[in-house]
């Protein structure tokens, strides 16, 4: 597990340029005997087991990555940007990002009377150019960059900055590789773009596959640090957590009562969750075509959508063991 985060974290996706993550994992097919993938127009990666003619479960985990783009060059060679996904101004002066050509900037920040002034506008990135032409050399408008924060593991905590949701790619795969050519129903794992800016790649290739359900597998908040901004019950370590609600989706009850069951049948470790800001790809995909009953299978992650995203080895397992029993049982 730990070789494959590495990789995966390791590869540059922020949304809209997610083909090294998607040439990595197709990669990776290709050694597991390259079940039957397709790319989609989007750049969605589908990859099918089962019988088609069965009930169709979509299983989705996002490719891409929050990030940075830049939107205009000073004549002094320093770059302005605008997030690419939800990032917050206040925690980026001094931080490292990385262009996909290896170019490495600095953020700064320009002079602020209060702390609450802080947004992107007085915020600049500094690639050590020292002039216009100078910068132009290397980056363009609308080039992007992400975080510049490779894993790291830290006893049995995995750290690095695309663990959202890059750790949801690896427990996909890890399944994939796992489970076995029977099964009750047919799978569709579904690799997608764009996830950060509005699960906008779950919408379209949800309407390709029209399933009967929908799973998204992707990171959560935790409440288990000191004073957290959001009470959440949600721990590192304490196993997946069932979605029952985020502001994307409310949950199919048919779904979360056949996960709670599988979860105590199969005495897999779990949490349930109930996030009060942010969304998944359930929440497209629920809402394709005439309604799509789904869940989320959820991983806690500490710090999320920063360099130091944080989740839990035994979470990761115990996440296979939860999807492999689910679609191991009959929906
Ligand atoms: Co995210
Ligand atoms: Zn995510």
């Amino acid at each position: 597990m730990k070789e494959l985060l590495a990789k995966l974290t390791g590869a540059f996706g922020p949304a809209g340029r997610e083909e090294w993550v998607r040439a990595l994992l197709l990669e990776e097919l290709k050694q597991m005997g390259s079940p039957d993938s397709i790319v989609d127009d989007l750049g969605n990666l589908v990859v099918s087991r089962g019988n088609p003619e069965n009930k169709i479960i979509l299983v989705a985990a996002h490719m891409d990555q929050v990030g940075f783009m830049v939107t205009f060059i000073e004549e002094n060679g320093f770059l302005r940007v605008t997030p690419v996904g939800g990032i917050e101004a206040k925690s980026l002066p001094g931080m490292r990002l990385r262009f996909r050509d290896g170019i490495t900037g600095v953020i700064g920040q320009e002079k602020i009377k209060e702390q609450k002034e802080l947004d992107f506008s007085k915020l600049y990135v500094d690639i050590g150019a020292v002039s216009l032409k100078g910068a132009q050399q290397q980056i363009q408008v609308g080039d992007t960059a992400v975080f510049d924060a490779p894993l790291m593991m830290e006893g049995n905590r995995y750290i690095a900055g695309a663990m959202d949701d890059r750790a949801g790619c690896a427990v996909l795969l890890e399944t994939l590789r796992r489970l076995p050519r029977d099964l009750p129903q047919s799978v569709c794992f579904v690799f997608t773009v764009q996830e950060e800016v509005g699960l906008r790649g779950a919408q379209a290739v949800s309407y390709r596959i029209n399933p009967h359900f929908g799973l998204a597998v992707d990171v959560t908040r935790t409440g288990d640090t000191p004073e957290p901004q959001f009470k959440t019950p949600v721990s590192l370590g304490k196993g997946p957590a069932i979605k029952i609600r985020d502001s994307s989706v409310i949950c199919h009850p048919r779904v979360t009562a056949l996960m709670r069951q599988v979860a105590e049948d199969k005495n897999i470790p779990h949490q349930l969750e109930v996030l009060e800001q942010g969304g998944t790809d359930a929440g497209a995909i629920h809402l394709s075509r005439a309604g799509v009953p789904s869940g989320a299978l959820s991983i806690p992650c500490r710090y999320i959508h920063t360099p130091g995203e944080m989740v839990d080895h035994n979470d990761l397992e115990n996440s296979v063991s939860f999807l492999l029993a689910l679609l191991q049982t009959k929906w």
